[in-house]
């Protein structure tokens, strides 16, 4: 697949199924998570890899974190039902630490360009997937089941598979103009 032609037309996938990357191209992903731009060397990023039993134990996590909220039923399920929905996921965790020149924000912009970069190798494998935050990256439970400390943040969680269906929309060549201007 071209480079260009990736950047420029991808799309996220949110509907997928088996086969999640394995072997040689979840190595691939991951070398490309480690590619991500960093300033100072610091390998500000962790990367836990979500499959198989592991969804099981995720989606117990999060329905218990839903259940010691005393969130509504409906709430639970979501919670319980959201890791299947991709054979694997990956949860980034910003891995951050005092640094004399590389302020922490830096550290966590360098774990977001690693999902990007993850899930542009995925998709250029024949993968997709697609980039998810919301209330659990910011929870106790959760954030200690993926050992992060104080400093550290959950970034993402990047849901990977084969994606079901074919982009239904097209990328429409963006209006660049109103977002760049020359200095
Ligand atoms: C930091 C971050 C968090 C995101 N969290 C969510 C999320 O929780 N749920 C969601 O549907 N999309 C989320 N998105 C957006 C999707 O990853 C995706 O970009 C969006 O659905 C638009 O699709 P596209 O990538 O094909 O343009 C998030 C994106 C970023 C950068």
């Amino acid at each position: 697949m071209d480079a260009l032609d990736l950047l420029v037309n991808r799309r996220s996938a949110s509907r997928l199924a088996e086969p999640a990357p394995a072997g040689e191209a979840l190595d691939n992903i991951l070398r490309a998570g480690m590619r991500a731009p960093d300033h100072g060397t610091l390998q500000p990023w962790r990367f836990i890899v979500i499959e198989n039993e592991g969804r099981e134990r995720f989606s117990a996590l999060l329905e218990k974190a839903a259940r010691d909220d005393q969130m509504e039923q409906k709430a639970i399920d979501k919670a319980q039902q959201a890791p299947f929905r991709a054979p694997m996921i990956i949860t980034v965790v910003a891995h951050c630490e005092d640094h004399p020149k590389v302020p922490r924000w830096e550290q966590v912009v360098s774990a977001g360009c690693a999902v990007m970069a993850m899930q542009m190798a995925a998709a250029a494998q024949g993968f997709n997937g697609i980039w998810r935050s919301g209330a659990w990256t910011e929870h106790d439970a959760v954030r200690d089941a993926f050992h992060c400390r104080e400093q550290d943040a959950i970034v993402g969680f990047l849901y990977l598979g084969t994606p079901q269906l074919k982009s239904s929309t097209t990328v429409l060549p963006p209006d660049t103009a109103p977002f760049v201007s020359y200095f």
